[in-house]
């Protein structure tokens, strides 16, 4: 399927929270780790459809600082996934000139896929068409506090003056410094709520939701979302 959406009114950064991955599992009587993995497929598969639109930043949020509360089975189950499809697709990111990146407290994460992601960053480093990133031990508080801490700590070493603290500066010491603020955020599932997801790069973002579960989530649906966002009116504050 193609896109008949001019360039120019393509979003350049969609930023996803794919969620109702258990409910999808759920409905099917199946177990909810079966949903995360169908949800992983579908990560492939939007990207692919995103890389042909060339949309050259995608942003999926895969784990929240607060999805640790999840039993115990859960959450081990979504890491070996992570691992699994970080390497799966590792090919498809290099065929295209993709760059992977991850945001969130990686410290915190078992240390087999920390040197997962370490490999598959690395071998992605020379993709200039696009980013990928994955949003992992991810909150929007922990990112502004972590960003706060590494410009007090430059204040205290001189690196950089309380008069040169702008938004503008700010910017550069969080996690999406690289990133431009997305364009599009979409949701899936009918929750309509940022669940501490990228609080500070939303700002101004266009926000679009589906009452549908992540895994069955499609190019189709992704073409609808690109064409309202086409024909919104963004005003950033102005007229
Ligand atoms: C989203 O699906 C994936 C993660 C949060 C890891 P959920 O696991 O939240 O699915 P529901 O919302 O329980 O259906
Ligand atoms: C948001 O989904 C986090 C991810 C998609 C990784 P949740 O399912 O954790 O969000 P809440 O708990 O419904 O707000
Ligand atoms: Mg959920």
């Amino acid at each position: 399927m193609e896109i008949e959406i001019p360039k120019d009114k393509l979003p350049k950064h969609i930023a996803f929270i794919m969620d109702g991955n258990g409910r999808w599992a759920q409905q099917r009587m199946l177990p909810r780790i079966m949903g995360h993995r169908e949800g992983a497929l579908v990560v492939e598969r939007i990207s692919e459809v995103g890389f042909r639109w060339g949309i050259p930043y995608l942003t999926f949020f895969a784990f929240s600082t607060e999805n640790w509360k999840r039993p115990r089975d859960e959450v081990e189950g979504l890491m070996r996934i992570l691992d699994e499809s970080i390497d799966k697709f590792k090919n498809k990111l290099i065929e295209n000139g993709i760059k992977l990146k991850v945001i969130g407290n990686i410290s915190e994460i078992p240390s087999y896929l920390q040197e997962r992601i370490k490999r598959v960053v690395n071998e992605t480093k020379y993709g200039s068409r696009g980013i990928v990133t994955v949003a992992l031990n991810y909150g929007g508080r922990w990112d502004i506090v972590s960003a706060c801490k590494k410009i007090a700590s430059d204040v205290i070493e001189k690196k950089i003056s309380l008069e040169e603290i702008s938004i503008e500066s700010f910017c550069k010491y969080l996690s999406t410094y690289d990133l431009p603020d997305p364009d599009l955020l979409i949701r899936t599932s009918g929750e309509y709520r940022i669940s501490n997801f990228l609080l500070w790069q939303l700002a101004y973002t266009e926000l679009w939701f589906t009452n549908k579960y992540w895994p069955d989530f499609n190019e189709e649906d992704l073409k609808q979302a690109c064409l309202e966002y086409a024909q919104r009116k963004r005003r950033f504050g102005g007229l």
